[in-house]
């Protein structure tokens, strides 16, 4: 198949995800390497929706260490609990944050994020990585992202 993703911009949110998860659900069901498919999916979710940020953070031990992600350089190293990440892991939730200054312990990796949205990506039951979106602009996701980001990490395969 084409590596290529066309989503209508004039078109609203939902229908957006559903666009592109028709696009994306086989381009990485057909990859079997996790990495391949954290890339792909990050440069996708960047490119039809312009987040500022979107990428993965993996469980190395105690730490969640930065994977492939699209946007500015990023905090390599985040520990159990800490930030919106660190936190997510530890509640095994996602976590959906309006306002990132009223956030107590949120990273700041780049001060130009005002609104943020983690999801945990499972393994056997356990977490073995989070998908973080952040936005430039505050309250920018909703329930809708929530869920639609959620089944895209759920196809993560490790
Ligand atoms: N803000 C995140 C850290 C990661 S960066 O935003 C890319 C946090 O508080 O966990």
């Amino acid at each position: 198949m084409a590596e290529e993703i066309i989503v209508p911009e004039r078109i609203s949110k939902t229908e957006k995800y559903e666009v592109l998860i028709l696009q994306l659900k086989p381009l990485v069901e057909s990859e079997a390497d996790v990495i391949a498919n954290m890339a792909n999916l990050s440069a996708a979710l960047k490119e039809v929706f312009g987040f500022f940020w979107v990428g993965f953070y993996i469980v190395r031990g105690e730490q969640l260490v930065l994977g492939p992600f699209q946007g500015p350089v990023a905090c390599t190293r985040i520990r159990y609990g800490k930030g919106v990440c660190g936190m997510a892991w530890k509640e095994k939730k996602s976590i959906l944050v309006p306002d990132v200054d009223k956030f107590p312990g949120h990273i700041a990796c780049s001060s130009l994020s005002r609104s943020e949205i983690v999801i945990p990506v499972f393994h056997h039951g356990k977490i073995a990585a989070v998908l973080d979106v952040d936005s430039e602009f505050l309250n920018h996701f909703n329930k809708t992202d929530e869920k639609y980001l959620s089944e895209i990490a759920g196809w993560i395969k490790f």
